[in-house]
């Protein structure tokens, strides 16, 4: 039987990385998009044919059913699961005097009830099988903090103790719960950012070089396979913290 990983945000960016990885190695896949359906579909194409199974969820993360109905199709159509990588995040640049209570809502919604939701539908599901590994998607931002990023900084950091708190109360159920801090990535979110959010990103990284969505996704697949690790926060840039 193969075996089943559900990447939340998975149309564009770091997601598509690790939806892709995690595909040709011949898993199911469940590659979930909110807007992006087209860039999602063909995700899934590459999927299938590079030996994977696929099976397209539109789900918005943030709402709860939403985040149930994703677990729940995913485990009916492959009859398990195995790993949830929290993956979908969205990121806004503003001073906090100038920051909109909406804004911080929406990134608050998306960034840590987003993966709180996933995490209560999944861990359910691992729970009864007695094994499942779950991935947060954080950031370095959340750990150190950013001027202009105070929204987007809560919510990361939010998930830092939403990971260890779930690996203390799942390590019993034998899940592991984990947290990945990708470095500063050219993707959209990553091109988006300001000139000097882009320039902060280098100035304390020894190795001066932005980190590349596909070697962070081969980080987290073979993080995966060691059993032994939980409640971990790993870093994957050259800036020491
Ligand atoms: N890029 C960086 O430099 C960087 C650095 C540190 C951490 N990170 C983190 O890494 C993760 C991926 O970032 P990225 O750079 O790949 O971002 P990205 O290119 O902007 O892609 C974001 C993905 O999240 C999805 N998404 C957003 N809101 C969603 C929702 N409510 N429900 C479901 N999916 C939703 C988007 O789907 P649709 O397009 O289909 O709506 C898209 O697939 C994020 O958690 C981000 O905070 C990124």
């Amino acid at each position: 039987m193969r075996k089943v990983v559900i990447v939340t945000g998975s149309s564009r960016g770091l997601g598509r990385e690790v939806a892709l990885v995690f595909g040709r190695s011949g898993w199911g896949v469940a590659v979930n998009y909110l807007r992006s359906k087209t860039e999602a579909e063909k995700v899934a194409e590459e999927i299938m044919s590079s030996g994977g199974d696929a099976l397209l969820i539109r789900a918005d993360v943030g709402e709860l059913v939403q985040a149930e109905n994703l677990i729940n199709a995913a485990v009916a159509r492959f009859g398990r699961l195995d790993v949830l990588i929290n993956n979908a995040g969205i990121s806004n640049e503003g001073l906090l005097l100038r920051l909109s209570e909406n804004i911080l809502d929406e990134t608050l919604r998306t960034n840590l009830k987003g993966p709180f939701n996933a995490i209560r539908a999944a861990s359910e599901v691992m729970a009864r099988q007695g094994f499942g590994h779950i991935i947060n998607i954080s950031s370095i931002t959340g750990v150190k903090g950013r001027g202009g990023h105070s929204a987007y900084a809560a919510s990361k950091a939010a998930l830092i103790g939403l990971t260890k708190a779930a690996a203390i109360e799942l390590a019993p159920h034998g899940i592991q719960v984990n947290c990945v801090l990708p470095g500063y990535m050219p993707t959209d979110m990553g091109e988006a950012a300001s000139d000097k959010a882009k320039e902060n990103a280098l100035a304390d990284n020894l190795l001066k070089t932005y980190s590349e969505p596909a070697e962070a996704a081969f980080f987290i697949f073979n993080l995966i396979y060691i059993k032994s690790v939980s409640g971990q926060v790993f870093n994957l840039d050259s800036r020491i913290i």
